[in-house]
């Protein structure tokens, strides 16, 4: 199947119904921040934006319920300390909306076992210790059905999630083939220059890795880690190459054009420390951030509030995903 190359240009999300889930399963780091967050944050002025906090993918790997309570009010307070506009984007908890389980199912029935066997997500999950568990197996059906539910057109992720949108796409064409055009075919859009944030060691920033900077931790650490990310062993005085530091990459996401060129050259140019660029990186990194922990700090104290907007989304989210799972299943003989 042909699947579109992923889009970046703004005409192409212009009212779009753009939609992207975020698993709630541990502090939230620059990974997910650069990947997923500021994305998603852009992107409201562009089109009609559902965004959900994924608490049922999380269950695969999160088994302690105060923990899934704590990641999931981590995640909303994150997103609301950035400004979401909550008016225009439709936030919401994935669990709120039990129709994406129903859904799910009249997906897993018409889901080939080959599909989900290639998924190297699964692969890797297990490869890394995590128990085959039939959920963890089944995650692409259940997040193609938080795509297909709200008739998403465009679906924003990081590198590692195209295929479960391929996946996705597979499932919609299956299912408007065997049973009337019923739903939308959504498009995965990935943005190139995001794609990898790397981690203090090097490898992509991810939890599992054990090598993140969380957003919202204790400033300390974060400026512990950051003057441990691993570089070459080169001196203060050789010329450096820019584009091969870890500290340059991550850099480089915070600064400027101007910024990043001016700092590439003093690279280039020999008589730079690395620790140095650390230094000036955790500048950077904290006075970005330095608002949003207020702001953070202050809904800390209205959980009222933080609740009472995850109630909001859940209802307009519900009044769209129950009008999809209605023609679901009358289109394949339950009503
Ligand atoms: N699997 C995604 C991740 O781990 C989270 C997710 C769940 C998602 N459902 C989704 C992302 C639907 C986009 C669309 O990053």
């Amino acid at each position: 199947m042909q699947v579109p190359e992923a889009r970046v240009e703004w005409e192409f999300y212009a009212m779009k119904r753009i939609l992207s889930g975020i698993q709630p399963s541990g502090k939230l780091h620059l990974g997910n921040y650069f990947g997923m967050m500021k994305p998603m944050l852009e992107l409201q002025k562009e089109g009609q934006v559902f965004l959900f906090i994924a608490d049922y993918h999380a269950l695969t790997t999160v088994s302690n319920a105060e923990a899934l309570r704590q990641g999931v009010l981590d995640v909303a307070l994150d997103f609301l300390a950035f400004g979401l506009d909550t008016e225009r984007t439709i936030f919401y908890r994935q669990s709120d909306i039990h129709e994406v389980t129903e859904l799910t199912w009249l997906l897993s029935v018409i889901t080939p076992m080959g599909l989900l066997e290639r998924c190297h997500s699964y692969k890797d999950k297990v490869a890394k210790g995590l128990p085959a568990t039939h959920g963890l197996f089944s995650y692409p059906v259940l997040m193609a059905a938080d795509i297909i539910i709200m008739q998403s057109e465009v679906v924003p992720v990081g590198r590692d999630q195209k295929q479960h949108v391929e996946v996705t796409r597979d499932l919609a064409l299956k299912f408007n083939n065997l049973y009337g055009e019923v739903f939308t075919v959504p498009e995965p859009s990935i943005r190139d220059e995001v794609a990898v944030v790397p981690g203090v060691d090097g490898q992509k920033m991810s939890k599992s890795y054990n090598n993140t900077v969380e957003i919202f931790g204790n400033p300390k650490e974060a400026r512990q880690k950051i003057m441990r990310i691993v570089t070459d062993s080169k001196s203060v005085e050789d010329a450096k190459d820019p584009d091969e530091c870890n500290v340059f990459a991550l850099y480089k996401l915070f600064a400027t054009d101007e910024q990043r060129e001016a700092m590439a050259e003093r690279y280039r140019a020999g008589g730079l420390g690395y620790g140095d660029v650390k230094k000036e990186l955790y500048e950077m990194f904290d006075a970005h951030f330095a608002p949003y922990r207020e702001k953070r700090a202050e809904l800390q104290n209205d959980l009222g509030y933080v609740q009472s907007v995850l109630k909001d989304g859940a209802e307009r989210a519900r009044a769209e995903a129950s009008k999809t799972l209605k023609a679901a299943r009358k289109a394949v003989g339950l009503a």
